[in-house]
């Protein structure tokens, strides 16, 4: 695994968002020789810069995946490119169709142009189960992402090309469980689209962990399908509630937003058929198209069982085991930790209370 970043030029388009920052910080461990963070915002490459300071070869690059000029001189001495920028949430995407398909289907064909004129070794792009049997814009843009992504293969002589799908990453820049736990501190209620919503989920650290691997792993044109538990919605806040909230925490069932979908496909029931299990964690999809390449290391391994995986039909995640889940991260420690000692120092009197804040280091 170390081998295949040590001194390599890495480059992360949307390098500053949640999975770009896990991917840089796993990366590290394996010494590339740099890494190089592109994406718009100046103050999220800031904060990037100040959690990283230590590391003096990451760079960083402002700029926009719709300019391929731009990409095409960066990318010059790059061996390896992880692609994740992408407007990413679906009512934005659902409002502004236009933005979505320039940035995440003319992003990702600049990408795949500046990686053939350059011959970088590999691109890895990380898709979403949005894109199966899609409903919405981001989903649609996505299934073309992929489509780009697989063809690409058939043009290149040496670049791999690959994408790695998943579910909803917990924790990630506007997912649930932050806005949940934001909600219920703030306002003691929970707003719920659709308490019977299904979503598969899955830890920041370990989609990053899978995509890293599936990326040592590639050879041409596959999808990797990270399998993941699933939950509903009403179970996720009901956990989050009995963790942070009281009995008298109020639910509003709010309904769908615009383009949502009531349950999400990992493997749709037409790629079933090209689909392979290649290990307890991840399936392996092959590409439709003939890209001239050898498939049989994996055309031996078992095909999957069902006809397509759903965020219903598969493993569910109860409540108490989606709670074990976020206690690993540390951000739902601190926050629970916060609520603690919040509820401790209620029950002090003021003497106490500032006797507390003196005993604590950080108040002195
Ligand atoms: N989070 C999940 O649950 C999940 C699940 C499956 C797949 N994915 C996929 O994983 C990837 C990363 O997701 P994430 O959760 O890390 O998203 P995120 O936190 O919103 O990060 C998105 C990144 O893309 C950059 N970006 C957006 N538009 C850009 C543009 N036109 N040019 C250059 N950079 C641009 C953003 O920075 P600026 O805004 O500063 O440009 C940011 O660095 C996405 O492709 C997403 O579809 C995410």
């Amino acid at each position: 695994m170390e081998q295949s970043f040590k001194n390599k030029v890495i480059f992360i388009s949307g390098g500053t968002g949640s999975w770009g920052q896990e991917l840089t910080q796993q990366l590290l461990a394996s010494s590339p020789s740099k890494i190089i963070i592109y994406s718009r915002w100046e103050h999220k490459q800031v904060d990037m810069k100040r959690k990283f300071h230590e590391h003096k070869n990451i760079h960083y690059v402002i700029w926009d995946v719709r300019d391929k000029e731009r990409l095409l001189s960066i990318t010059k001495w790059v061996d390896i490119i992880f692609h994740l920028a992408a407007l990413k949430h679906v009512p934005v995407c659902e409002e502004n169709p236009n933005e979505s398909v320039l940035t995440n289907i003319l992003g990702t064909q600049n990408i795949i142009d500046v990686a053939l004129a350059n011959n970088v070794e590999r691109v890895i792009d990380v898709s979403t189960d949005k894109a199966v049997d899609p409903f919405n814009i981001y989903g649609t843009c996505k299934a073309v992402w992929e489509k780009l992504i697989i063809a690409a293969n058939m043009q290149s002589k040496s670049t791999t090309f690959v994408c790695i799908r998943g579910g909803n990453v917990l924790g990630t820049n506007g997912s649930v469980v932050p806005l949940f736990i934001e909600q219920i501190k703030k306002a003691d209620l929970v707003t719920i689209t659709d308490p019977d919503m299904t979503r598969y989920i899955m830890r920041l650290a370990e989609a990053v962990w899978l995509l890293i691997t599936a990326s040592v792993h590639a050879k041409w044109g596959e999808v990797f399908v990270m399998k993941m538990p699933w939950i509903t919605v009403q179970t996720i806040a009901d956990s989050l509630i009995q963790v942070f909230g009281s009995e008298n925490t109020k639910q509003k069932i709010v309904g769908s937003r615009p383009g949502e979908k009531k349950h999400e496909l990992l493997v749709s029931q037409y790629e079933s058929e090209r689909c392979h299990i290649l290990n307890e964690s991840y399936f392996v999809i092959l590409p439709m198209i003939d890209t001239g390449k050898d498939y049989t290391e994996y055309t031996k391994l078992p095909k999957i069982e069902q006809s397509f995986f759903a965020s219903n039909n598969t493993n569910m995640l109860s409540a108490q085991e989606f709670v074990e889940t976020l206690r690993k991260d540390w951000w739902f420690n601190h926050i629970e930790q916060t609520k603690t000692a919040i509820q401790e120092l209620e029950q002090l009197s003021k003497d106490e209370i500032i006797k507390y804040f003196l005993h604590q280091q950080w108040a002195k």
